[in-house]
Order: structure tokens, then C-alpha cells, then sequence
């Protein structure tokens, strides 16, 4: 099972002003897939039995069937962006070192039943639901054994060509529909697969990083784009109108790979009702340090000098002095 093109165009989804070309969509049995995923360039994954098993059967009547009591992480917003943020850097009593911060976003422990009866009953003004679950054994024996028949040999083969880590978790998305996760990156390899209704993904290269302003590491919106896609600060994100990227409709069968550190915005339809999302997430291969470097190992040297001046600097504000100090007139001119 997997979808074409013609019927992913016709969804409905947000209107952004960037520049964007299709990302490839290609057989699994393509030799090409392989090629792209190698060089860390995304491709979408067409006709693969990945989560096959799920496809045929997972939708809401059959998660309040088998998981109605068990209860899940659900996130509530205000508008259709669930912006994600880092619980540990935010100030608290029991964490001085974390930065003021109000979140948009509100995390609760919720029963399928609950979750699925607010979705079907949600009207326009409501908060919105956003259901992000972990994938484990408690999930019960119905989920459990369409679990084991993903095609894990297909995962692993490319998990293996391509020396990656081992598998860290696979998180359930369940989204009413419209809902967007934001313009972030992940520092993980990711199976993106989709199993019920459709979602646009939008992704950057690691290399336009200075196009999509990500907050500083130590902000709870670590690893998130400052710039607010809906309406676009021009005047303090200017280099936002030189982004490029590239987007794909993912439907039911098919598979997206998002290379770890490329910048991804994901939106469900706004129509079609609830999509359902199972990610894979590996870790990278280990470190090899060939020259020239990779853009996404260089965004992980950013990250860890802004980390290492953090810490020793101990106050955000002194970061950036020190770095214009260092590099003004002795880094700046050819
Ligand atoms: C991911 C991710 C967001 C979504 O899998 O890394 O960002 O809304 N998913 O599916
Ligand atoms: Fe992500």
C-alpha cells in the first residue's frame, strides 16, 4: 500500500512563502534509495512494507479498542503549532540554572478513550490535541504483534548499509487534523512512516542554518527555529527569505527519510480526519573525522562550542560579546 503523487496534491494544506522543490519518490526496491540515504539527502520511500501491518488496521476505533485505558502523552495548544520545548531548561524552583520561559504548549497523561472522544468532539476555538507517545510493550498484545510484523529486515538492512546506530525509540503521532510541529531539527536518523492520512513535510538542508535562526542551545526551543512561519519576521530573520528547501505529501505506506540535522516542519491535512505516524529513530554513525567535513558535523561543532562557552562563561549574555570580540576584523575579512 502506498500513494501517488496526483493523490497527495490534492490536500489541503498551509500556504508558506518559501522556495521549495519535491523531494524524490522512489521505489523501495530502487537502488537509488540507498544512493541518496549514503549521502545523507532525504528521499521518500514508496511501496516498502514497513509498517504494512499497521496500515491496514490502525485508526482511532482501534486504539480505543486496544489502548482505551492506557493512558498517554498528549500535548494541548491554543493554535495549530505544537512548538516543542526542553522541560529541563526551564527556571523552576528545583532548576535555578533554567531560563524564564512560558510555554505555548501543555503536556498531560490522557486515556485513548479521553483523547480520542475531545479529537471527535473538538470545535473551532477549543484547544487543539496532539497526541506523541513512545512505542513500548505496555502498549498491550493487540499493538504489540502488528508491532513485531513491521518489516524490521527492511529497517535493519538500511540501518546496517549505512552504519548507523541502534534504534533509540519509535514515537506514535496521532494529530487532529491541521496541526504543525515546527520548523526544528533532530540530532537522530529518522524512518519517518506514515500509516493513516496525510502530512506535508517541509525540510531544510543543515546548511541554512543561518536562513532559520535556531534558538541558543541552552533555550528550552534548543534545536527550533526562531522564525515564525506564519508570519515571517523579515526584519530581525532577514536571511529567512533566502531559504531553500524542498517538501513531499507523505500518505499510508509511504516512508520519508529525514537525515539527522536537516531542519523538518510537519503539518497535517486540514482535512481527512486524524493522521496516525510511527517514527524510527537511529542514532548517527559513529564520528569519522574525513575532511572535508559534512555541514551536519559542523553544526554539531557549533553546538558543542556554544555549549563548552555556556558553561564556562556561565551567563548567555557573555556568549556573544566574546565570540564578536574574538572574531571582528581578525575572522571577518578574506
Ligand atoms: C519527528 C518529528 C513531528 C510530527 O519525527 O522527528 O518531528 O508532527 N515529527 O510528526
Ligand atoms: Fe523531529
Amino acid at each position: 500500500m502506498t500513494t501517488n503523487k496526483k493523490e497527495c496534491e490534492t490536500k489541503k494544506f498551509r500556504k508558506y512563502n518559501i522556495q521549495l522543490e519535491q523531494i524524490q519518490r522512489i521505489h523501495y526496491q530502487d537502488p537509488k534509495v540507498n544512493e541518496l540515504i549514503k549521502n545523507n539527502q532525504p528521499v521518500l520511500i514508496t511501496n516498502s512494507s514497513l509498517v504494512k501491518s499497521a496500515c491496514e488496521k490502525w485508526n482511532t476505533d482501534f486504539f480505543e479498542k486496544y489502548l482505551g485505558k492506557i493512558n498517554h502523552t498528549v500535548y494541548l495548544s491554543n493554535d495549530h503549532n505544537f512548538k516543542y520545548f526542553d522541560e529541563k531548561k526551564v527556571l523552576s524552583e528545583t532548576n535555578p540554572k533554567g531560563v524564564e520561559f512560558t510555554p505555548k504548549t501543555r503536556r498531560l497523561d490522557m486515556e485513548m478513550s479521553e483523547f480520542i472522544k475531545k479529537v471527535k468532539e473538538w470545535k473551532s476555538g477549543d484547544e487543539r490535541l496532539y497526541l506523541q507517545h513512545t512505542l513500548n510493550a505496555t502498549m498491550g498484545n493487540a499493538i504489540v504483534a502488528d508491532y513485531v510484523k513491521f518489516d524490521w529486515r527492511f529497517a535493519g538492512e538500511i540501518r546496517q548499509k549505512n552504519n548507523w546506530g541502534e534504534l533509540t525509540s519509535n514515537v506514535l503521532f496521532i494529530s487532529m487534523e491541521g496541526n504543525v510541529t515546527p520548523c526544528h531539527y533532530d540530532e537522530q536518523q529518522n524512518l519517518f512512516a506514515q500509516i493513516q492520512g496525510y502530512k506535508r513535510c517541509i525540510l531544510f538542508p543543515p546548511n541554512q542554518f543561518e536562513c532559520l535562526y535556531p534558538h541558543p542551545v541552552y533555550h528550552p526551543h534548543d534545536r527550533q527555529s526562531m522564525v515564525d512561519f506564519d508570519k515571517p519576521d523579515y526584519s530581525k530573520y532577514p536571511k529567512f527569505k533566502d531559504v531553500k528547501g524542498c517538501e513531499t505529501v507523505i500518505g499510508p505506506g509511504d516512508v520519508l527519510y529525514i537525515p539527522i540535522y536537516w531542519w523538518h516542519h510537519v503539518e497535517s491535512s486540514m482535512e481527512g480526519g486524524p493522521t496516525i505516524t510511527v517514527n524510527f529513530w537511529y542514532k548517527g554513525s559513529p564520528t569519522t573525522i574525513e575532511y572535508p567535513l559534512k555541514d551536519y558535523q559542523k553544526v554539531s561543532i557549533m553546538r558543542n562550542v556554544e555549549k563548552m562557552l555556556l558553561e564556562v562563561l556561565q551567563d548567555p549574555k557573555e556568549v556573544g560579546p566574546l565570540l564578536r570580540k574574538m572574531v571582528d576584523g581578525r575572522y571577518t575579512n578574506p
